[in-house]
């Protein structure tokens, strides 16, 4: 019956981490770099609309990530105390995990809020509009990286 439940949790944890990822990414190397070639109130007024359907997806993605995650390492995991989770490998690399997951989302929210002043001038772009864009993928894709590297190493136990 556990054997069911922690599968069931995992699938759903995986599925939702596709989405959350996979919705950054193509919103990172797809959207942005297509909304850039375009002017600048036409970008920002697609923007605008992609984001209404896009933001609530992606967050309720990420609340699921983070809540199976928290669920399969604690309640069906390993980890049932405070000893085991700052003492063991794996108890590290979950708690790298999850400072990472919100990390991020803390600083895609930032990064949303803040799009107004970086990225649009009125009916203009920024003109540091690009760089903004592209530390903001940078600094996305290297906690998807650390995150994935957590993944694995749980998967061994580490
Ligand atoms: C978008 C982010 C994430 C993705 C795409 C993701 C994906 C995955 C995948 C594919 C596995 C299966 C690994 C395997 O069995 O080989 C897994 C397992 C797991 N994940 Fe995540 N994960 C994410 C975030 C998190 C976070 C933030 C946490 C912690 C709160 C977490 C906790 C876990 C745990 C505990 C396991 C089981 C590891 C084990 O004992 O085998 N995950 N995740």
């Amino acid at each position: 019956m556990t054997i069911a439940i922690t599968a069931i949790v995992q699938w759903i944890h995986i599925a939702a981490g596709l989405i959350w990822i996979g919705s950054n990414i193509y919103q990172d190397y797809v959207i942005w770099p297509a909304l850039l070639t375009r002017p600048a109130a036409e970008a920002r007024a697609t923007y605008e609309s992609t984001a209404k359907f896009a933001a609530p997806l992606m967050m309720i993605a990420g609340m699921v990530v983070m809540l199976m995650g928290i669920i399969r390492g604690t309640f069906l995991g390993p980890i049932k105390s405070f000893g085991y989770l700052v003492t063991t490998p794996y108890g590290i690399t979950w708690l790298v995990a999850l400072f990472v997951m919100i990390f991020i989302t803390a600083w895609g929210g930032r990064f949303r809020s803040g799009l107004d002043a970086a990225v649009w001038n009125g009916d203009q772009f920024h003109p540091t509009a690009m760089q903004t864009i592209r530390s903001h993928t940078l600094v996305s894709n290297i906690a998807f990286a650390v995150i994935l590297a957590c993944m694995v190493l749980m998967r061994f136990g580490l």
